[in-house]
């Protein structure tokens, strides 16, 4: 029950996702209305959450659709759309992560509210908290704070620091 539920909360965020950026300006606003209300950098934060694109006008762009199930997405099952996939299409409308099924493709992401970055298994006896930093190597470089490499699921992204410091500052906002 629950699992379905995800599942068409996925199907649906993807759906929104889609049918913005099939609109000239990918400029609108498809946030969900318990985004709305966020000024300064985590509204910023939160459109780029959301809707892949930044109120400042730099570019996000994701690098890795051609990696995603196993090289399936770049020209398979997901034909053409996965470049449209924004954070909250995996990450959920409230960053809780969760199961999701996109075509045949099976994929769990994580929980990435600040409140579960900061717990999580990786930042064991780490003097330092989950910092931007952390959250850069992350986002870009694919690696989590042990070094570890991310999974492939997750699109190596490219955007600018104020952008990434926005985004982040969103993700602190999120409640707990
Ligand atoms: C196509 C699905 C997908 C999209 C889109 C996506 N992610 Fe992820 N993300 C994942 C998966 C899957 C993982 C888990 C990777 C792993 O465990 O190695 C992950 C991991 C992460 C982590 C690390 C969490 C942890 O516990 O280590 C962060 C931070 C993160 N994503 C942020 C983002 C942000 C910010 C965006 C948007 C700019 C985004 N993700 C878009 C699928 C996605």
């Amino acid at each position: 029950m629950f699992a379905t539920r995800v599942a068409l909360g996925a199907l649906c965020a993807l759906l929104l996702v889609t049918s913005a950026v099939s609109q000239p300006a990918r400029q609108q606003n498809s946030m969900p209305a318990s985004a709305g209300g966020l000024d300064g950098p985590a509204g910023n934060g939160a459109r780029i959450y959301f809707t892949g694109a930044s109120e400042r006008g730099t570019t996000v762009t994701s690098t890795s659709a051609a990696n995603v199930g196993g090289g399936m997405m770049g020209g398979g099952m997901m034909g053409g759309y996965s470049q449209w996939l924004t954070c909250a299409s995996c990450h959920g409308p409230q960053g809780r992560g969760g199961t999701h099924s996109m075509h045949m493709w099976v994929m769990t992401a994580p929980d990435i509210r600040y409140v579960a970055l900061r717990a999580m298994p990786e930042m064991k006896g780490r003097q330092r908290p989950y910092g931007l930093d952390d959250f850069r190597n992350t986002v870009e470089q694919g690696r989590h704070p042990d070094g570890e490499e991310v999974k492939a699921e997750m699109p190596r992204w490219k955007m600018s620091e104020a952008d990434l410091a926005d985004l982040f500052a969103f993700l602190k906002a999120l409640p707990e």
